[in-house]
């Protein structure tokens, strides 16, 4: 990357605050400064409650900044973002739609014809390995398919951005990464800068150009570790690289003193 080009995603001094419902106000991001480059993946760490669901909803203009700005390709954040695709932990696919239909709603919604539509939904269905469910509904799938279809829902509007909470942490061991590696195999498609939320390092590391670590809350970036292992990746297997475990045990390091401040922020409450 040429450090004049545009960041895809850049937070500058961003402070969220929200009224809590005691009527006190609660700063959940403090000053937090953050720029993912074009075609980049940056995956987020931090403990329960620091403020990373919050950072992805600033980006995609579910909320606003109190402080500090949010912008998407050089541009301020006002509203809902185009271009930029949501992924969130709980299936977002609409229950009453078919496979096809789920999937062929974001060109639809842009106007595009029926017809052209649902043959681009054909496409992406054959690219996440669903070929031949396109009738089912969502609920006659397995966990990791319904996954599946929230991927190709996201990524046939080839976002530019890509904001993704958890997205795969409901899921048992194998299918996670299963469902990992085919991330990877379809973001080098479109190549969206992605922002990963996850609580896995090891995931955060296996898919990631960059992983940042926040502070328990208030979050601002503790720390950032560029992931140099090579591409393609399989992530069953880069995990027992030299350069894997030593990255892990250097960013646990950082993450351990704010996973541990939080959780003892939440007994000392619970004792009090
Ligand atoms: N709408 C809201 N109103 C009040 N407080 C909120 C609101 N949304 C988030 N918060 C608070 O802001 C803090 C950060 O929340 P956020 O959901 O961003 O954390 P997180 O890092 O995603 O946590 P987790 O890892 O558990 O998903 C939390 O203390 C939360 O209670
Ligand atoms: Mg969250």
């Amino acid at each position: 990357m040429s450090s004049e080009q545009q960041p895809a995603i850049e937070l500058r001094a961003v402070t969220k605050k929200f009224a809590t419902p005691g009527g006190a106000i609660y700063t959940a991001l403090a000053d937090l400064n953050l720029t993912v480059a074009p075609g980049q993946f940056c995956a987020i760490v931090g403990p329960t409650g620091c403020g990373k669901s919050t950072t992805l909803t600033l980006i995609s203009g579910l909320e606003r900044p109190s402080a500090g700005a949010a912008l998407v390709a050089g541009r301020a954040v006002n509203g809902i973002t185009p271009g930029v695709g949501f992924m969130f932990q709980n299936d977002a696919v609409f229950p009453w739609k078919s496979v096809l239909d789920n999937v062929a709603a974001g060109p639809r919604f842009r106007g595009r014809s029926k017809a052209a539509a649902n043959e681009a939904a054909r496409d992406w269905l054959r690219r996440v390995g669903l070929t031949g469910f396109e009738d089912r509904y969502p609920h006659q799938l397995s966990g990791g398919m319904r996954k599946r279809v929230a991927l190709a829902q996201s990524l046939i509007n080839e976002p530019e951005v890509l904001l993704m909470d958890e997205p795969f942490s409901a899921l048992d061991v194998q299918t996670r990464s299963i469902m990992s590696d085919e991330l990877l195999g379809l973001w080098e498609l479109t190549r969206p800068a992605v922002m990963f939320v996850t609580h896995d390092l090891e995931e955060a590391i296996a898919l990631a150009d960059k992983v940042v670590v926040l502070t328990a809350g208030p979050g601002r970036v503790k720390a950032t570790f560029d992931v140099d292992l090579p591409r393609p990746r399989r992530v069953q297997e880069i995990r027992f690289t030299d350069e894997f475990v030593r990255l892990y045990s250097e960013i646990w390091e950082a993450l351990r003193a704010e996973v541990e401040t939080a959780y003892a922020r939440t007994t000392s409450k619970a004792a009090s």
